[in-house]
């Protein structure tokens, strides 16, 4: 049965296809898509079929579409219209006849109040309304948000505005592992899976980022406008800042907190621990 993978010519989505190929899929039983097609030539090389798919371009997602029997559909990373981006790909999941779709949302997405949880919603509502089998899988913040930051923390040491909120994260190695054994196995059609690994405040952050660098990192807590303005000043548009200073709202709130022992029961180990991610950032 083939299954399909867009985004795969970004960081979760080609780890999606790592993971598919770790669990004894055939190279030729998976789909790549993405734009930049160029960026997995790699996987082409070992016989992954690549095929390029815009959401922006419905014959592109037709043609990649073809003869997929499951879709994991990774969320766009361009945010505009994003919703509209992901209905297109439900719209010719539906024309291709594709058996089901697994597609990467937010945790707690039902209750979620984060700006960023607007398009995960709608996609939602719309791949359920479609009729087609689906899966959520309702990813929570990646480690990685925090361990490419390390060169930054040196700098200027972690600021944020989540308090001592708690969010429960995990490796993007860690999800793309969940959407694989999702993908591959059956019993998923109709579930959300919430997902996230150690629970941890960003006072916890600092913490990690000194142990891995030797160097001490603290955590300031400040008011959301004044990290939205020292987001500005570093250079992000004022609407994204607003949208990353919104989540550290959320942060505070609870609403990336998760139980652990979901995203463990589907990879059957517990998520990549914290400072194992910000070790192998510190190492290179
Ligand atoms: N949970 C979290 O902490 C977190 C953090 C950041 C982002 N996210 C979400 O999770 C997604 C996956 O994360 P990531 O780290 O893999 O992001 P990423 O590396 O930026 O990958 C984003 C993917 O979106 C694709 N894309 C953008 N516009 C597209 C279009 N018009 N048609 C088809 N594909 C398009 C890109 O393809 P091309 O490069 O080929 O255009 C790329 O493969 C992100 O896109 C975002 O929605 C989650």
């Amino acid at each position: 049965m083939t299954i399909a993978v867009t985004g795969a010519t970004g960081h979760l989505g080609r780890l999606i296809v790592e993971s598919l190929l770790a669990r004894g899929v055939p190279a030729g039983d998976i789909v790549a898509t993405g734009r930049a097609t160029e960026r997995i030539a790699d996987l082409a090389d070992r016989g992954v079929v690549v095929r390029p798919a815009d959401y922006l371009d419905p014959e592109s997602l037709d043609a990649a579409f073809a003869g997929v029997g499951t879709l994991v559909l990774v969320s766009s990373g361009d945010f505009a219209d994003r919703a509209g981006q992901h209905a297109a790909a439900v719209d010719a999941a539906k024309r291709a006849g594709v058996g089901r779709v697994a597609y990467t949302s937010i945790a707690n997405a039902d209750t979620s109040t984060l700006l960023l949880a607007h398009d995960h919603q709608a996609t939602e509502a719309y791949l359920r309304a479609s009729g087609l089998p689906f899966t959520f899988l309702r990813n929570g913040w990646y480690t990685e948000n925090y361990s490419a930051q390390l060169p930054t923390y040196l700098a200027h040491g972690v600021a944020g505005s989540a308090g001592d909120g708690v969010a429960n994260i995990a490796a993007r190695a860690d999800y793309a592992e969940a959407a694989a054994v999702v993908a591959t196995t059956e019993g998923h059609e109709g579930k959300a899976y919430e997902l996230g690994g150690q629970g941890v405040t960003l006072a916890d952050i600092a913490a990690i980022a000194s142990e891995v660098t030797g160097q001490e990192i603290a955590y300031t807590d400040l008011p959301l406008e004044v990290l939205t303005g020292i987001l500005v000043g570093a250079g992000l548009p004022e609407p994204v800042a607003a949208v990353y200073a919104d989540a550290d709202r959320g942060i505070k709130a609870g609403e990336l907190a998760v139980d652990p022992s979901v995203l463990e029961g589907l990879i059957g180990r517990p998520a990549t621990p914290v400072l194992d991610t910000f070790k192998a950032a510190a190492a290179g």
